[in-house]
């Protein structure tokens, strides 16, 4: 296990479509895994996508109990997703702040769909499925986004709403950090 470099917005790395696991319960996929959450606690995530850390295959890991980076999320639990596919719930969205690791300081607004049902595998293959809303279904967005090489400017209609987060919510103002 090891905390690992987080590749950055300008990355070709990050844009790449990753390629689907084909075998599961390895040492490899195991240790990615490991990997991922290493990396992910280190710098206080509450997900991350391997194309992060420079493997592209299609595998995520978020959830958290409470999360420094996203104070008023409601908790979210801890998966390792792999191979997903998601599919939204009716035509509501939602919008939400969003940063991610792969862009630190900065903070955007998002539109999201509101409620989804996401299918995946975990470590070992075995196959489950969910469905969520909230900022559960925003995290599994934008973390299976990673896998299609989308970070989340690219999802946003109104740059005017992205920024630095210190300045767009200085202390004590905010519900992000
Ligand atoms: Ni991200």
């Amino acid at each position: 296990m090891a905390v690992c470099e987080v590749l950055k917005m300008g990355d070709a790395r990050l844009l790449a479509p990753s390629a689907p696991v084909r075998e599961f319960d390895t040492p490899q996929l195991h240790a990615l895994i490991a990997d991922l959450w290493e990396t992910m606690a280190a710098l206080d995530g509450a997900g991350l996508a391997a194309p992060q850390i420079g493997v592209n295959l299609q595998v995520v890991v978020f959830g958290f109990e409470s999360n420094a980076r996203y104070p008023e999320a409601e908790p979210v639990p801890r998966t390792v997703l792999v191979n997903p596919v998601l599919t939204p719930l009716g035509d509501e969205h939602e919008e939400g702040w969003e940063g991610c690791l792969s862009i630190p300081g900065m903070r955007g607004l998002v539109a999201r769909h509101r409620r989804l049902t996401y299918r995946g595998h975990d470590a070992f293959g075995h196959a489950f499925e969910r469905t969520v809303g909230g900022f559960h279904a925003r995290v599994v967005q934008h973390e299976t986004d990673h896998l299609q090489g989308l970070l989340y400017p690219m999802r946003m209609t109104d740059l005017r709403r992205f920024g630095f987060a210190e300045t767009l919510f200085p202390a004590g103002t905010s519900a992000v950090r």
